[in-house]
């Protein structure tokens, strides 16, 4: 794991979105995978600045959903597709045919994660994926207790992934279960980024680093990729004793 502990969230998003564009300028075909969730807006904000200063262009590259709620549309303010549409592809004009994400509305779950599955195999691998991480060390919606060993899956959401939920909803929606690449899909990936701010990630921050690696925590078992990238604030590191 490559660790960099930056000043703030501004300073934490802007080393991210250089790290993505950097990626993007020497693979400009890349398929990228990018988590939903509040983290990685202000990323999205510099990525957006950095298209419009012609400093990358996106136009070529491909991305792939991690993940969404069962039962939420794209029409939903909050679901993982809309928060990605919003704050990202809606302003920087990514054709549509680029974009494969799971729908959170599929009425046969299985064929929807296998189009995804398929989307990936047909585009080779993920070459980038931007994680988020949950309280209780949740990647995508890989919970703890994970079989590592998952492509895309259905899952019963986690009791504190739940309580979570409503931060992201104006409106009371079901959290129950999730949609989301497997943990295989992410240890795939060429390359690894996971984010991270604020003092209430601290604690998981130091279980996935510096704590037994285990699927009772999915964060921590990327403790051994060399190709992971983690960018944290001073706050959600400042557990972390190296
Ligand atoms: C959510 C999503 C993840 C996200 C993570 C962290 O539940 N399923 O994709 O990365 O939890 O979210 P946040 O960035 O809002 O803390």
């Amino acid at each position: 794991m490559n660790i960099k502990v930056l000043t703030d969230y501004e300073e934490m998003s802007i080393c991210t979105a250089e790290f993505i564009i950097d990626f993007v300028q020497k693979k400009p075909d890349s398929l990228l995978c990018l988590a939903g969730g509040h983290t990685p807006l202000k990323t999205f904000d510099f990525l957006v600045e950095a298209v419009n200063k012609v400093q990358v262009d996106f136009s070529r590259c491909k991305f792939v959903s991690l993940d969404e709620w069962v039962g939420v549309g794209i029409s939903v303010k909050g679901s993982c597709q809309e928060t990605l549409n919003s704050s990202l592809f809606d302003r920087i004009s990514i054709p549509k045919e680029h974009i494969c994400f799971f729908n959170g509305l599929a009425e046969n779950v299985e064929a929807e994660c296998k189009r995804i599955d398929d989307f990936i195999k047909t585009n080779g691998k993920i070459d980038l994926i931007m994680l988020g991480i949950g309280l209780n060390g949740h990647l995508g919606f890989n919970e703890p207790n994970i079989n590592p060993n998952l492509y895309s899956h259905v899952v019963e959401l986690d009791d504190v992934t739940k309580e979570v939920s409503s931060k992201y909803f104006e409106e009371p929606v079901s959290t129950e279960k999730g949609i989301s690449l497997g943990l295989k899909h992410i240890v795939d990936s060429d390359t690894i980024v996971l984010i991270a701010d604020g003092v209430k990630k601290a604690e998981i921050l130091k279980q996935t680093v510096e704590g037994e690696k285990t699927n009772k925590v999915p964060s921590s078992l990327l403790q051994d990729q060399p190709n992971v990238h983690l960018f944290l604030d001073k706050e959600a590191a400042s557990l972390l004793e190296g």
